[in-house]
Formats: C-alpha cells, structure tokens, sequence
C-alpha cells in the first residue's frame, strides 16, 4: 500500500513541499487548505499532477478542503498559518498562528490518529511545542522542521565562499528557528575538514551571521513574504528519511525533556529520524561557549511560548 502524506496549508510552502515530495514518489499527497481558499487546493494538486507525466512520476495528487480526504495519512505536514512580512518578527506571530495550529490539530488527531506531525508554521519551535500539547501526541511523532533548513543555508554560503559543491559541505544548526539560533562551526565541514581550517575567522564569522539571519534576508527581499522553495526541500528530506525508515541524523526541533539541559520545550537538536519518527535525541558533546549559546537561544524561544495563552 501507498504512503499518504497529507499537507496542511497549501499556501506557498505547502504547495512547494508538495512538489519537492512528488518528485521523491514516497507515497500519494493530499494538500488541504481552509474553505475559504474554495477551490485552490484543487487547482494546485491538479497542475502537479499533470507534471508528472513530464518529469515521470506516478505521484496521485488530490487537492481538498475537508479533512476526511486526509484520512489515515502516515505523515502530515503543517504548514497553515500566516506567514512573517517585513518588519514582523516571528513572535509577532504567535497569537493568530496558536488558533490555526489549534484548529489544524483538532482535525488532524480525530482523522489521522497514528500520523507523525511535522510542523512548518512560525514561530516554529513554539508551535511545535503548541502541536505536541494539543495533539496529546508522544514527543517522537510531532517534529519540528528548522535544523534541516538552517543547516542548508549555512552550507550554501561554505560552498559559495570556498567555491565547491554543496555536496561537499556539512553544517549543523542548531537551537531555536529565530536569530539566535546556533550555527556549530566546530562541526561544519568541508569533505570533512573543518571550515575553520579553510578561511579565516572573519569569514567564518559572516557565514555564521548571515545563516542566523537567512530568513529575515529573503523577507526583504522578496517583500510580499517568506522563502518557501528551500523550506519545502527541507521538509521533504525529512518526511523521506520517515518514509524510508533512513535513520538519518537531522537536525530538527524535538520536545526536550532534559537533553542539552532543556526541559518541556521544543528546540532544534540533532535527532535521528526512521519510521517512528525521532528514533534518538542524538546528545553531542558541546563546549562551554556552545552551551552558552544554545541556552541564550532557549531563553528567546522560552519567551516566545510565553505568548501563548491556554
Ligand atoms: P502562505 O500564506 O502562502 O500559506 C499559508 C496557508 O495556510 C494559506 O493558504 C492559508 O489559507 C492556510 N491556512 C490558514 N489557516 C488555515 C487553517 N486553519 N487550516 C488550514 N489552512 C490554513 O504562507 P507560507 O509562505 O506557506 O508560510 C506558511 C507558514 O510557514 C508561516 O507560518 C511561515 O512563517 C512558516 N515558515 C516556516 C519555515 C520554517 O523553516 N519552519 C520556513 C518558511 C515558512
Ligand atoms: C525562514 O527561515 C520564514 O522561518 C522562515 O525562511
């Protein structure tokens, strides 16, 4: 049988999740968007479908706004919500998100009990953890989904700035999805040489700063709202890594329940992602300044949850 991914939102990053997942032919996808879109769920399924005779896959597509198509799906992304517009921060999105998350995982716990949740909406950690309180859902199949984005960014500017392929570069990002977030220089390589080793410390220092700040970048740049084409590659190596029970090590945002010295919090950390989800809170040993950094992170993303109102 199929896997059924359902995405929920089908605004930019969920039609653009819906694309980077078709193209993987890892199970059958049901974009969902709110009756007041009326029929545009439809139309943008309809049009990737009739991609796939071109690019060759087989991928059903069906568009909807009732969440009984959804039914019984194995993974469903959630990416419904407002997204940032110039001058907002993701915090200022906390209050009209916490409804529509709350709404979404109503629905999605009474028509997919036993799907893993992977949630895209900002602010990202805090309504990750919003999800998992919600939906009432053990930690390991409600994930947040930054790390994998992050460490993208990150790893675009390594091979730019050495001039080699992407392919070469690993980084890991990790902390809160917001400008304090935590880029392990330490760990990001370049064919596994550290990048530290290979340009001096300034520029080291930019590559940090600019993937802190590499979604308020394209915020300003594309003026009307937020990056959507490497959100939703993002999300569809993760969703592949559950699919095909890869046990790959990701960063991604995981309920905290002790790990790195956090406690009932959502926070991006690496985990190891297979069919049940986060298989393992991988648990990397830090130096004191990591540290340091990482709680000066969770002290922003704590005061973000402190806006939302129970
Ligand atoms: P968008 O406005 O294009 O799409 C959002 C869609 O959600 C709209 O089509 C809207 O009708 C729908 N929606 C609203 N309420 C709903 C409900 N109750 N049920 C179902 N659907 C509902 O926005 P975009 O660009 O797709 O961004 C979506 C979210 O993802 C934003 O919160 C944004 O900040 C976040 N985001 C997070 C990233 C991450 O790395 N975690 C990266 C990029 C965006
Ligand atoms: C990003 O990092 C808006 O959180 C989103 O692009």
């Amino acid at each position: 049988m199929r896997n059924k991914i359902s995405i929920i939102g089908a605004g930019f990053v969920g039609s653009t999740t819906a694309h980077w997942v078709a193209e993987k032919e890892i199970g059958d996808i049901v974009l969902l968007d709110i009756p007041a879109t009326d029929t545009m769920p439809k139309g943008k399924a309809l049009d990737l479908l009739e991609a796939g005779p071109v690019l060759g896959y087989d991928t059903h597509i069906v568009g909807t706004t009732d969440y009984k198509d959804t039914a019984d799906s194995d993974i469903v992304v959630i990416t419904a919500g407002l997204p940032r517009k110039p001058g907002m921060t993701r915090e200022d999105l906390v209050g009209k998100n916490q409804a529509i998350i709350t709404d979404v995982v109503n629905n999605v716990v009474k028509t997919s009990p036993n799907a893993i949740l992977i949630v895209v909406t900002n602010p990202l950690d805090t309504m990750a953890y919003l999800a998992h309180k919600v939906s009432g859902l053990p930690r390991h199949r409600v994930i947040g989904q930054a790390g994998v984005l992050d460490s993208a960014r990150m790893r675009t500017f390594i091979a730019q700035e050495l001039n080699v392929s992407v392919q070469n570069t690993h980084a890991f990002v990790l902390g809160g999805h917001g400008d304090e977030m935590v880029p392990l220089v330490r760990y990001s390589t370049v064919a596994g040489v550290p990048i530290t080793e290979l340009m001096p410390a300034d520029r080291v220092t930019a590559i940090v700063d600019r993937t802190r700040k590499g979604g308020g970048e394209i915020v300003n740049l594309l003026k009307t709202g937020s990056a959507y084409f490497a959100p939703g590659a993002a999300v569809a190596e993760m969703v592949e890594a559950i699919l095909k029970d890869r046990k790959l090590i990701l960063p991604c945002a995981a309920y905290l329940d002790g790990e790195y010295g956090l406690k009932d919090m959502y926070f991006g950390v690496p985990v190891k992602l297979g069919r049940d989800g986060i298989e393992e809170i991988v648990q990397i040993k830090l130096l004191p300044d990591e540290q340091e950094m990482l709680n000066k992170s969770a002290e922003l993303v704590r005061g973000t949850m402190s806006a939302l109102k129970f």
